[in-house]
């Protein structure tokens, strides 16, 4: 297989989607499009669509197909997407967007799928004690706090807890994780395109574990 890179992130919320696959987008020099992460930019800039999406993003709810389409599609048919690939984190979660995914990239379609496994009671954990910053997104913990008085080393911004990491908007993201986009696993299995990694490791070890797969299938 070669370049561009087309690799889809799966795995629970609090899997470690974002950390990793903004650490092999960095890595392979591809694109990083993570549908939450846009979600949230747009919220900031005040657009229609962000404005719409917050009221389900706090409640842990999935942001209906019809907008999340709209916006992947787009990105995917910007130029750097075309060129140097790219990885997809947070998308797809539901069967409809695995199949849109599918038709936006025909012929050649998504090359490497890999499902970050991390058990139920690891991400709970994970995600009750997350902090980010509201102006980079770098990702903290209450255990790895910033230097400074929770205000981002990178940035300087403040450091806060997420609307959807308050624990009635976990539980519901975690129910629609195995009711929904879970089934996706199995289906991307069947298709040949399935790697799994233990995510309940080390960082690092997460790391090289995801560039091992990626280096004996996209090269
Ligand atoms: P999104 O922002 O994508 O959130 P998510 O899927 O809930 O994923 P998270 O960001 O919670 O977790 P992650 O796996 O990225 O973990 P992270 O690297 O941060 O989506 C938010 C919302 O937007 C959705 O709920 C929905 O409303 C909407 N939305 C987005 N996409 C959508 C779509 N396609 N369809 C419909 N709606 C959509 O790591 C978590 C924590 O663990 C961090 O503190 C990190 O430092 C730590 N950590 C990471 N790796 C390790 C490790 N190896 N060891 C120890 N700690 C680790």
């Amino acid at each position: 297989m070669k370049k561009p890179y087309r690799i889809v992130m799966l795995g629970r919320q609090g899997a470690g989607k974002g950390t990793q696959c903004s650490k092999l987008a960095a890595t392979l020099g591809i694109v990083h499009i993570s549908t939450g992460d846009m979600l949230r930019a747009a919220l900031k800039t005040g657009s229609s669509y962000g404005l719409l999406a917050a009221d389900y993003m706090e409640r842990g709810e999935l942001v209906p197909d019809m907008i999340i389409l709209g916006i992947v599609h787009e990105r995917l048919e910007a130029n750097d997407c075309k060129v140097y690939g790219f990885v997809l984190d947070g998308f797809p979660r539901t069967l409809a967007q695995a199949q849109a995914l599918d038709k936006f990239l025909e012929p050649e379609g998504i090359k490497l799928v890999i499902n970050l496994d991390v058990p139920k009671e690891v991400v709970l954990e994970r995600l009750s004690s997350r902090r980010v910053c509201t102006g980079c997104g770098r990702t903290y913990s209450i255990l790895k706090a910033p230097m400074v008085d929770w205000s981002c080393d990178d940035c300087g911004e403040a450091v806060i807890q997420r609307n959807d990491d308050k624990p009635e908007a976990i539980a519901r993201r975690l129910f629609l994780y195995d009711e929904v986009t879970s089934p996706l696993i199995e289906w991307f299995d069947q298709s040949g395109k399935l790697a799994t990694v233990k995510g309940d490791e080390d960082f690092e070890v997460v790391a090289r574990e995801i560039t091992r797969v990626v280096d004996m299938v996209v090269t």
